[in-house]
């Protein structure tokens, strides 16, 4: 018998729905403006740059609907981290994926309303949203208006280095996405997850 539970309002679905879209035009026309040759990347150079521009912003605006929907609703409270006993709690949740979803053990933190995200989801989730999203998103403002940049910093070009920022964050945010997106196919069934982010209801074993 599953067990349904109401964790995934209608504004996170809409804002993770906008944001999962984005994101992808963004890897997408990032990764092909990483190539010079106007011929050769998936998508041409010209129209990535637009694409990239247009997503970038729209990002933007859709990660102030995550920001307010954390700051003014109780969905903020799934991402509090806790200091204390947390090195513990991320190992005991690695050793499960590890071994115990194998040897179908009791997850050791069972999905409940005032807790749905185990230790590991929190600790990315907010890296993620709390730290990679702000880095790319300033610095990729910061690129669209170069003229904010300062000149030099470190003997360096500060466009270059508000280049690189912007790229590393963007890696790392895309090995997220899709060490994320593997996660999640880890459910009741292998697409119970990806249903709750359509219907709300998350179902636990
Ligand atoms: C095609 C791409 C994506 C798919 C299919 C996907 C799928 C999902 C699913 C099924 C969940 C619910 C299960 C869970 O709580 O872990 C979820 C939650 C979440 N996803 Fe994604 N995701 C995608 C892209 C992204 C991206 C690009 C980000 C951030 C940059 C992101 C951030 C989050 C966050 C923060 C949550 C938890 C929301 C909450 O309950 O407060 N996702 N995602």
């Amino acid at each position: 018998m599953s067990e349904k539970l109401y964790l995934y309002p209608l504004w996170l679905r809409i804002w993770h729905g906008i944001n999962a879209l984005f994101f992808l035009v963004l890897l997408v026309t990032g990764l092909s403006m990483q190539y010079s040759d106007l011929n050769g990347p998936i998508v041409r150079f010209d129209l990535a740059v637009i694409l990239h521009n247009i997503a970038g912003v729209g990002i933007t605006l859709s990660y102030f609907l995550f920001l307010f929907g954390n700051v003014f609703t109780s969905n903020g409270r799934h991402y509090r981290l806790r200091l204390r006993g947390m090195f513990s709690d991320l190992l005991a949740q690695s050793r499960y994926y590890m071994f115990g979803l194998f040897k179908r053990q009791i997850p050791p933190f069972p999905v409940t309303k005032q807790s749905k995200f185990n230790p590991l989801q929190r600790f990315s989730y907010v890296g993620a949203m709390y730290l990679l999203v702000p880095v790319v998103a300033i610095s990729g403002w910061a690129l669209l208006f170069p003229e904010t940049i300062v000149r030099q910093m470190f003997g360096l070009s500060g466009t270059l280095l508000t280049a690189m920022v912007h790229i590393v964050a963007g890696f790392f945010l895309s090995v997220f996405m899709v060490v994320h997106v593997y996660m999640c196919t880890v459910g009741r069934t292998p697409f119970s997850n990806f249903k709750s982010m359509i219907n709300g209801y998350h179902e636990s074993h």
